[in-house]
């Protein structure tokens, strides 16, 4: 067995591994379907209208619900989790869920991915509930390129501004996404980078995905990271770095000249499913345990139905020995009905 092998105490079995021997280490929580931007790679507008259904309250996880999966998670190997959404800071009462997650034995980093429009506002109080670090989503610094990115909705300074009370309410250490679209944004990659150098705020870069069915995705949109990589280092010169943990989603570089680090996640082109150890919570309860994943299986209803923790735990568990996923590996080889079938959406899973 190895070293690192998780005893479940209430089952006494191990935690389990997957078809391909990957544990379940990390767990992805949707609190909110809904955003307060457009951003047409994830919910463009024209789907995503005044009209479009989103999830009713009562069809929401309840936090107490989020906290009594979170701990059966956490019982089979879990350590990393992290809200996301749609947007997570739309969803009333945040402070509240995270300070019972943080408090959960066996929890080991609590983060929140948002695209930074409410963390002035909310800062000191998710720092207060005991949330260790957010990741802020940020495609550019540039007033136009970024509301082509988010639809139109809301604004760079609101975000920098969120950025900075995220930083003296020390969610640290503080990540910046930048989803790079060719043609789009990466004329303004650069600019990110010169921002955050040397401010302890790590930017990542991400390869456009074919996340979805709606946002029109196409190849020709991506940049590989290789590219990006080889134009940031032209002006500041990278070396790579060790992940910091196995499984990284992002390949790491240092600035040469030791102000800090940037990051790719380069799901296209290099694909990283053969350490994916992420399990994933819709915001209505259903189980994903692949980003690209078709379907999955409802908690929520078998917990409303009455379902005990241990048969919740086995049914986690079932779920999680027969996967398989490793759909960014299989992309290249994928016929193009296959890549239209139907998938979940992003905002609903919670990238
Ligand atoms: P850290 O814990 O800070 O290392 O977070 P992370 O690297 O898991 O990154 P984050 O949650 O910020 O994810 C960044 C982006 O990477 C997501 O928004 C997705 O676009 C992409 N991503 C994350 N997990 C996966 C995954 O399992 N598969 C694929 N294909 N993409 C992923
Ligand atoms: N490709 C890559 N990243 C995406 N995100 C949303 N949709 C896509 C996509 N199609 C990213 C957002 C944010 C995180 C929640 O997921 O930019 O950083
Ligand atoms: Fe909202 Fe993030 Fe999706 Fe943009 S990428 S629409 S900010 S959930
Ligand atoms: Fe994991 Fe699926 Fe992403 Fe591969 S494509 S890294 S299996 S979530």
């Amino acid at each position: 067995m190895p070293a690192d092998e998780v005893i479940v105490p209430l089952t006494r079995r191990p935690a389990p591994r997957d078809t391909l021997a990957r544990p379940m280490r990390d767990l992805r929580i949707s609190v909110m379907d809904r955003c307060n931007f457009r951003c047409p790679y994830c919910m463009p507008r024209e789907t995503f209208h005044e009209q479009y259904r989103f999830l009713g309250s009562h069809e929401r996880l309840s936090f107490d619900e989020i906290v009594r999966l979170t701990r059966l998670f956490v019982q089979l190997g879990v350590r990393k989790l992290r809200l996301t959404g749609g947007e997570p800071l739309l969803r009333a009462g945040l402070p509240e869920l995270i300070g019972d997650l943080t408090a959960l034995p066996g929890v080991q980093d609590v983060a929140l991915t948002t695209n930074g429009m409410l963390l002035a506002r909310y800062a000191e109080e998710l720092k207060a509930a005991g949330l260790h670090r957010v990741t802020v989503s940020l495609d550019s610094l540039d007033e136009a390129v970024f509301a082509r990115m988010s639809g139109g909705f809301g604004g760079v300074a609101q975000v920098l501004e969120g950025i900075e009370h995220a930083r003296r309410a020390e969610l640290t250490p503080i990540k910046v996404n930048a989803v790079i679209q060719r043609g789009l944004n990466d004329h303004t990659a650069l600019d990110l980078v010169e921002r955050f150098r040397g401010t302890g705020v790590v930017v990542r870069f991400i390869e456009y995905m074919d996340v979805g069915n709606r946002n029109h995705w196409s190849s020709e949109l991506v940049l590989p990271s290789a590219e990006l990589a080889a134009r940031i280092a032209a002006r500041w010169p990278l070396v790579p770095v060790e992940p910091a943990y196995r499984g990284e989603v992002a390949a790491r570089y240092a600035f040469a000249d030791g102000h800090g680090e940037v990051g790719f996640i380069s799901s296209v082109s290099q694909p990283f499913c053969g350490d994916c150890a992420r399990a994933r919570l819709s915001s209505d309860g259903v189980m994903y345990t692949c980003l690209f994943a078709n379907h999955g299986a409802s908690l929520r209803d078998a917990l409303r139905g009455g379902a005990s923790d241990d048969a919740l735990l086995e049914m986690i568990r079932a779920i999680w020995l027969k996967r398989a996923d490793r759909y960014s590996e299989l992309r290249a080889s994928l016929s193009p009905e296959a890549h239209g079938e139907r998938k979940v959406e992003m905002f609903y899973i919670g990238g």
